[in-house]
């Protein structure tokens, strides 16, 4: 289902309204969290939404979809730091995963994480962004549907455009939760803003399924909600005779 709303708060407030439902019809849900500058606006309004009081969050578990390699701990430029200061600082104590930026072997980190997600179940609601070039987690294009958490290496427009957004140079490898992890997630939730999401966001609702875009395994998800303002739906309404197609 494709949602078009007003603008990123609105966005951000579904997201955050489908979190807090998640939560309160599954106390113990396993739930995957992205960063960047899109979920910064459903971190917010999830905390005020926590403030309410109405959902427990003793027993949910949070995992970071992925972390830069080779920082060390606290760092700013970490995705843990971004975690800590955006939400979990807010939310008082809660079960929270994210890949060790420090740990000396990346890619036992990798799969030490993977088998974290399995333990917990898998995820039963994964929240995605998506990079203009199609990425989603650190899954850049050209990597296999059937990857699971892997040490990647990031493209050179990615590390640009983070750089960019936080003013420092961030590291040229991440770990990321695998694309067959992402799908393996009971229901997904993509959110995209922004008039620069737009493009990728009808080669991937309208284009060929390929690795060469990695959102595109999304149409092959059963149960997929995609959240866009206005900006990034732009490009699919000017092509709605297509788009009813998969938006019914
Ligand atoms: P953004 O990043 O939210 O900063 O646009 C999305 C992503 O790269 O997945």
């Amino acid at each position: 289902m494709v949602k078009i709303l007003k603008n990123p708060e609105e966005v951000g407030l579904e997201a955050a309204r489908m979190l807090t439902r998640q939560l309160i019809h599954k106390p113990n849900s396993a739930v995957a969290l992205p960063t960047g500058s899109t979920p910064l606006k459903m971190y917010k309004a999830f905390v005020k939404f926590t403030e309410f009081e109405i959902v427990e969050l003793e027993d949910v578990h949070f995992f970071n979809l992925d972390e830069y390699v080779g920082l060390t701990k606290d760092d700013p430029i970490s995705y843990a730091y971004y975690m800590n200061v955006n939400l979990f600082s807010r939310i008082g104590k809660v079960n929270h995963d994210i890949p060790r930026t420090d740990a000396a072997d990346s890619e036992k980190e990798a799969l030490e994480y993977e088998e974290k997600i399995r333990r917990a179940g898998g995820f039963d609601l994964c929240f995605l962004g998506i990079g203009i070039d199609g990425h989603i987690g650190f899954n850049e294009p050209g990597t296999s549907f059937s990857s699971v958490t892997h040490v990647a290496k990031l493209h050179s427009s990615t590390i640009e455009r983070n750089s960019k957004l936080i003013g420092k140079v961030v590291p040229k490898k991440a770990i990321t939760v695998g694309i067959k992890t992402i799908m393996n997630s009971r229901r997904i939730v993509l959110m995209a803003t922004g008039i620069e999401k737009s493009k990728v966001m009808l080669q991937f609702l309208l284009g060929d399924v390929t690795p060469e875009l990695p959102a595109s395994v999304l149409q092959l998800h059963p149960k997929v909600t995609i959240l866009l303002d206005e900006e990034a739906a732009d490009k699919i309404k000017s092509n709605a005779s297509e788009f009813h197609l998969i938006n019914p």
